[in-house]
């Protein structure tokens, strides 16, 4: 349980906030590069900014105020040229730096145009294994973490995007929590799909560690053992706002208050024989959150876990809660978060900053599918691990994957038929 006050901390994400000036420290990834290719122009709302991102004609990518340092229209209205976003009211231009380039009628007809005072709000963007990452920090930028499974050779990739209509911190607290899969998962699971039993395996004990990056969580389920990797290697609750499962990674992005971007980047390692396997482009799609009757979709394993988030409330009331042993990690998490915000207060660096560009070049986390992903497996044996039996058949994980999706994926796999 905690007081109204430290819910608070945990929740607002806006900037000068505590919590915003923590989250604000760490690159943040924002959007599929490929979402790009058809329009240029992206509205993005992060941490309570409205802000525009776009590609310029000169392949730049820059995120800028939403609204023009003129007279505030929507530059999401505006068009890209080789170097920055032009506004479609009067024509000003803005590049990647947020510095006013032109001024067209004030350059065509002041005798001294000035543009001081005239520049945008603009966080410079990276491009990461088919994803944009954002930095709204104070300078100088840390390095960009490159995660081991982002250099990666021979897999397919696909990035899913999802609206979350709740606070961010709810959504990351799943990332620590592993008693729900047995319940949500497995024995919820079950009953959608017509069973009537809690017959689910359960957890016989748990625990969490802490390391560089975040927190590990362990688990021995009936008919494990310690000798089983849920329990020698684990999930990482990825800090400050991501998890990584080993082929995947999901992060709980703060779109405002009540918001959250869930971005999720999926690996799926083509079979042996099939190698050299080279991606043109990592597909983007927005997975939906609501059946045509305004339900919540629970059919697949992300859907659940949002049921739960949004259930929770726009802010969950932590004030109302009863944590248990089964709470250890959320509660470690918790106190991780007060005292990185209260380093940032004294002045300091809170943990996970990367300043050193080797260190930050591929970073290697506790990961339980590091063979599969690198070496590979023949095809005939996907068929013995049920979890990949299941992923060469449809994509368990977000609701809604597109058609030529499949195709692509069907076609990286060499597995024929859709
Ligand atoms: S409002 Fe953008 S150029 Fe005038
Ligand atoms: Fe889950």
């Amino acid at each position: 349980m905690l007081t109204a006050a430290r819910n608070e901390m945990l929740t607002r994400v806006g900037a000068g906030t505590p919590m915003g000036e923590l989250l604000r420290r760490y690159w943040q990834p924002i959007a599929g590069a490929s979402e790009l290719d058809a329009n240029p122009i992206k509205p993005v709302r992060l941490m309570g900014e409205d802000l525009v991102l776009y590609k310029d004609l000169g392949g730049r990518y820059g995120l800028v105020d939403r609204h023009c340092p003129h007279r505030r229209a929507d530059l999401c209205y505006g068009w890209v040229e080789h170097n920055g976003i032009r506004c479609s009211y009067h024509g000003w231009l803005i590049d990647a730096t947020g510095r006013c380039l032109e001024q067209p009628y004030e350059d065509t007809a002041s005798p001294k145009p000035s543009k001081a005072g005239c520049d945008s709000k603009a966080y410079p963007v990276k491009e990461c294994a088919g994803l944009l990452f954002a930095y709204l920090g104070p300078k100088p930028a840390p390095e960009l973490p490159i995660w081991e499974p982002f250099t990666w050779p021979n897999g397919f990739r696909e990035i899913v995007l999802a609206d979350i209509p709740c606070n961010w911190f709810q959504c990351q607290e799943n990332s620590i929590d592993p008693v729900h899969f047995e319940w949500m998962h497995d024995n919820w699971g079950s009953r959608l799909r017509g069973g009537n039993a809690n017959a689910a395996p359960k957890h016989l004990k748990i625990k969490f560690e802490e390391f560089e990056h975040g927190f590990v969580y362990k688990r021995v389920r009936e008919g494990q053992s310690e000798q089983d990797r849920y329990w020698t290697v684990g999930r990482v609750a990825l800090w400050p706002n991501g998890f990584y499962l080993g082929s995947h990674f999901e992060w709980r992005v703060p779109v405002d208050d009540e918001n959250t971007l869930s971005v999720a980047w999926f690996f799926m390692r083509v079979p042996k024989g099939r190698e050299p396997y080279v991606q043109q482009r990592v597909p983007t799609w927005v997975s939906p959150i609501k059946d045509e009757n305004g339900l919540w979709i629970s059919s697949h394993v992300i859907n659940q876990d949002i049921v739960a988030w949004v259930g929770q409330g726009r802010i969950a009331d932590r004030t109302k809660e009863n944590l248990r042993s089964s709470d250890i990690g959320i509660t470690m998490m918790r106190k991780r978060f007060f005292e990185e915000m209260e380093a940032i207060t004294a002045g300091k660096e809170p943990g996970g900053i990367l300043r050193s560009a080797n260190a930050a070049a591929c970073i290697a986390l506790p990961n339980m599918a590091r063979e599969l992903n690198t070496e590979g497996i023949p095809l005939a044996d996907y068929d013995k691990d049920p979890i990949l039996r299941q992923r060469l058949k449809e994509f368990r994980h977000h609701y809604g994957q597109p058609p030529e999706v499949r195709r692509a994926f069907v076609e990286a796999m060499g597995i024929g038929g859709s």
